[in-house]
């Protein structure tokens, strides 16, 4: 499979493979390299991971979806794609020093989602919850979810963006056996049994360059 100039990211071609395999049936999350996560994400990546234009995309995205005040980036890295740097920002990832590098954070946490699904973070404690390209990595994802309803605030949004390029050996299984359509299935399926979101909006977003993909839901 080809991949771009970082040597990493691959282009999962869309080749209507939807597959109907469910997250709830077994290998789903099971991942080519199982190693701990933190073996993969020790160098600094420090580049990006969809083009320019999917980068407008997302951002133009986020504004509508209202991302301001509290907001936590999930999965982040040196750049959140934000349009405007809101009131506060949290940042979490895996690599100090790509959060280091991210200028509108005012507050960056390294934590493995993986390994402790909780995230760090008072109940209630953010307006606006994002996750940029990387909700494909997560192997716990519905008590990841749950997690983030915990520390939304009522009616907070919590907004999911993806495209077509992964990690793939990072990638969980039941995602790179499927295509976009079915990607955007299975965000919405994560959200759905979280049971604590309402119903989740998903759309395919304008784009001249990679496709960008979003779902996003209301916490109760
Ligand atoms: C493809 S990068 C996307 C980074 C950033 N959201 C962006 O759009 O540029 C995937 C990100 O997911 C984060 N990530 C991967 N596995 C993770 C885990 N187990 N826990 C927390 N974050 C994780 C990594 O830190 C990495 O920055």
């Amino acid at each position: 499979m080809p991949t771009d100039a970082s040597g990493n990211i691959t282009v999962v071609a869309d080749t209507a493979r939807t597959s109907g395999f469910s997250f709830t049936e077994p290998g789903f999350f099971d991942r080519s390299d199982p190693r701990d996560d933190a073996v993969f994400y020790r160098p600094p990546r420090l580049v990006q991971h969809i083009d320019d234009a999917a980068v407008a995309a997302v951002g133009a995205y986020y504004d509508e979806v209202g991302a301001d005040g509290d907001v936590l980036d999930l999965m982040s890295s040196w750049v959140s794609h934000l349009s405007t740097p809101p009131r506060h920002l949290t940042v979490l990832g895996m690599n100090h020093a790509e959060l280091a590098a991210n200028t509108w954070a005012h507050e960056r946490v390294v934590h493995d989602l993986n390994t402790d699904p909780r995230l760090p973070f008072a109940d209630a404690s953010f307006d606006t919850v994002v996750s940029t390209v990387s909700v494909d990595y997560l192997t716990q994802p519905v008590a990841v979810f749950t997690d983030v309803a915990r520390v939304l605030r009522p009616g907070g949004r919590f907004a999911i963006t993806f495209s077509n390029r992964c990690f793939p050996t990072k990638a969980v299984r039941g995602w790179l056996a499927t295509d976009d359509a079915g990607h955007v299935r299975i965000v919405q399926d994560y959200l759905v049994a979280s049971g604590a979101f309402d119903e989740p909006v998903a759309e395919q977003r304008p784009s001249a360059g990679d496709p960008v993909f979003a779902v996003c839901a209301a916490r109760r």
